[in-house]
């Protein structure tokens, strides 16, 4: 339907119907950008993300009201991304080993997306928490189990109609137990986080480099008591996991659907590892892995649909679509990826175009994995695109370098990649494909 309707009205604006309302698509890459111009008081993303993901019943009311990590993420988190990225690439290798189980130089079969999902939530985890909760097995499952239960919830409240969405909302018991449970485990490590910023104040020197300690910093000096750091520690794991598994899976079956792929990979990878050692100046030197990741979520990204605002008065669009107070819009996320009036050859995977865009001086920046642009929305566009991405952009290139240049990797008997699967505008990969693992037979860093 999405493509359907942006092919037919380009420039314009057309409907789609959810489950329970109707989302109106604007359709192009001129239309994203009016869309995420309107100034928050007439296009609201709060309002849009609370309807779609009826976060205050899914996920937890406090943490609707006040999201102290996003400005954590934004913040401090992602400006000490130098420091953390060691210690992720850390995690990843043992999660790894963990995940592929070692048959000498046989080839072994891995279901794809749980692997990665449990490699996502210890190597997020590594540097949300630390060393050992992110490996404490009750933790992790709780924090599984919890991802897939918000998505769960989020359907059963599309099901509801308006009228009783507060009442079946309030009857969820997933997202109460999972912070009840989580809670137990988490708590104590965020009040001593508190009294160990009472005992040493602001100039805390040698503080834990991770999420739980900006959280608590933050909570402090909002005048927040310790409960928000656990919702908001919770909440920070659920839209960073999510998202990143699926997006790292997608450029898995890329990678097995096309091993030729890896050689020209493996050589830049290995090449920066040997000049710098894991971390994020490494990463950043990987320009063919960025581009390969950056195309991968052009054709494959995580949902069809983006930028997703929801009207807060009566407004027109420049085309003169008059748009009601209350009306959810978004932009044709897959659509505009697949333009070629936005790409050369929209429908050819090509991995390294983006690196060989890059090469011109003045290209550097733009075509970065991480850059937005009106062509390129997987992470949103504007002032509310993702704040998590420069870190989701390191951690998913450190978990593809290191399968890179550690296995050999393809589909059982060379096939191809399987379909996807559409979940509304969520673009799964197949849950139950297998990837098959090599140990890598030539030397490796
Ligand atoms: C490949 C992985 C990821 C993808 C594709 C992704 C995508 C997105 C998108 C599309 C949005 C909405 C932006 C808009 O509509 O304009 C968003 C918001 C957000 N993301 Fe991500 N994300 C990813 C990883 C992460 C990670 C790892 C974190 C945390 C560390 C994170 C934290 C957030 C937060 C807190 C918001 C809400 C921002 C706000 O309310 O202003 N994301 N993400
Ligand atoms: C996780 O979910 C499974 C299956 O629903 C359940 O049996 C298990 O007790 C849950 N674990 C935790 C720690 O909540
Ligand atoms: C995902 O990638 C495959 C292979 O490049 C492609 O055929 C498919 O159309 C892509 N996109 C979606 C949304 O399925």
């Amino acid at each position: 339907m999405l493509q359907e309707g942006y092919t037919k009205y380009r420039g314009s604006v057309f409907r789609v119907p959810l489950l329970d309302r109707w989302v109106v698509v604007v359709s192009g890459a001129a239309m994203n950008e009016e869309l995420r111009k309107f100034p928050d008081d007439q296009m609201s993303f709060i309002d849009a993300a609370e309807e779609l993901v009826q976060a205050k019943y899914t996920i937890a009311k406090e943490i609707h009201e006040n999201p102290i990590h996003i400005p954590v993420i934004r913040g401090p988190f992602t400006r000490n991304l130098g420091a953390l990225m060691p210690d992720v690439a850390d995690e990843v290798a043992s999660a790894v080993q963990e995940a592929i189980p070692d048959t000498g130089e046989e080839w072994v079969g891995v279901v794809a997306l749980p692997a990665m999902t449990r490699v996502v939530c210890r190597a997020s985890n590594r540097v949300f928490i630390g060393l050992p909760m992110c490996r404490n097995p009750e933790y992790l499952e709780i924090v599984l189990n919890y991802t897939k239960d918000v998505a769960k919830g989020r359907f059963i409240m599309t099901l509801t109609p308006i009228l009783f969405k507060s009442i079946v909302g309030h009857l969820l018991p997933w997202s109460k137990n999972a912070l009840k449970k989580f809670s137990v485990l988490v708590r104590p490590v965020v009040d001593e986080t508190f009294r160990q910023f009472d005992h040493h104040g602001k100039e805390w020197e040698d503080k834990p480099k991770n999420l739980l300690t900006w959280l608590t910093e933050e909570a402090k000096t909002t005048g927040h008591r310790p409960e928000i750091v656990v919702s908001a520690l919770l909440s920070s794991n659920f839209v960073a996991i999510h998202t990143s598994s699926i997006s790292v899976t997608h450029a898995l079956y890329h990678i097995a659907a096309c091993p030729e792929f890896i050689p020209p990979l493996r050589e830049e990878i290995e090449t920066a590892i040997k000049k710098h050692g894991w971390g994020k100046q490494a990463i950043g030197e990987m320009w063919k892995l960025d581009s390969f990741m950056r195309e991968s979520q052009r054709v494959n990204g995580t949902s069809g649909v983006s930028v997703i605002r929801k009207a807060v008065v009566d407004l027109r669009l420049a085309d003169g679509t008059v748009i009601p107070a209350g009306t959810l819009l978004g932009a044709a996320a897959d659509a505009t990826h697949c333009d070629d009036e936005n790409y050369d050859d929209a429908g050819v995977f090509n991995p390294f175009r983006f690196s060989d865009m890059r090469q011109e001086e003045s290209e550097r920046i733009k075509h970065q994995f991480v850059s937005t642009s009106p062509e390129y929305v997987p992470f949103g566009h504007g002032k509310h695109a993702c704040p998590g991405r420069f870190f989701a952009g390191n951690e998913l290139k450190t978990i593809i370098a290191h399968l890179v240049l550690n296995y050999d990797m393809k589909f059982e008997d060379d096939g191809p990649r399987p379909p996807n699967k559409w979940f509304a505008a969520a673009v799964i990969p197949d849950r139950s494909a297998k990837v098959y693992f090599r140990k890598r037979q030539t030397s490796s860093v």
